[in-house]
């Protein structure tokens, strides 16, 4: 994000107009980020004990992240250091493999969420509730960003319950904070690719 208003500076032009109806890039941005914004809201609210019927029994904060297995996300989305503002800079940075490797992110997750909800007593209703708040925001997410809609359908690996509740929330927890951080990067994924379109 800092590198896109450094070459947004450098060549006099704004960001974003706001004269300007919202791109298929912005609309990435947009979207990616209310996913982040309801992830953290279910994680924070979930973290505190007091409330939490989520990681009732342990204390999530000291478990360890898991995150989607298999991604190359954060590597495969890194900007190269020899990013230029020309419109070449998209070379030293693979888009269609950074979404790729986004869309399969998103998939594992989605999927994988539905799979937890399905295997819960359906009278946890607030925990579905959360849960499903983030699957849909994922599902708006998919079906607003046009550049993750052209990339081929990847094949993920699928999350399994073990069918002991207790351990399935403990490995939920784990999940849960490995797709915040997971979040972050593709939000400043989406961030590059936004602010490279709007400048070509
Ligand atoms: C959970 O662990 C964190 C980090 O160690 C600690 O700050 C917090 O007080 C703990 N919460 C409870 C309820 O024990
Ligand atoms: C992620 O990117 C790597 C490297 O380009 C690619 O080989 C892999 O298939 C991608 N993974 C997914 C799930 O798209």
């Amino acid at each position: 994000m800092a590198l896109a208003l450094l070459c947004a500076g450098a060549l006099g032009t704004p960001l974003r107009t706001t004269a300007r109806p919202e791109t298929d890039a912005q609309s990435c941005t947009t979207h990616a980020k209310a996913l982040l914004v309801r992830l953290k809201s279910v994680l924070e609210a979930a973290l505190d004990q007091k409330r939490s019927v989520m990681f009732n029994g342990f204390n999530c904060t000291e478990l360890s992240v898991i995150v989607v297995p298999h991604s190359q996300t954060p590597s495969i989305c890194q900007p190269s250091q020899h990013v230029t503002c020309s419109s070449q800079s998209s070379q030293s940075f693979n888009k269609n493999e950074c979404l790729k490797n986004i869309t399969g992110d998103l998939q594992y997750y989605r999927s994988m969420l539905n799979t937890y909800v399905k295997s819960l007593d359906q009278t946890k209703s607030q925990t579905i509730t959360d849960l499903t708040s983030i699957t849909d925001s994922i599902q708006t997410l998919q079906k607003n960003c046009q550049p993750l809609q052209n990339t081929e359908e990847q094949q993920t690996e699928n999350w399994k319950p073990k069918g002991q509740a207790f351990e399935d929330r403990m490995d939920l927890c784990k999940q849960l904070k490995g797709f915040h951080i997971r979040a972050i990067t593709i939000n400043r994924a989406l961030g590059y690719i936004s602010a490279e379109a709007d400048n070509s």
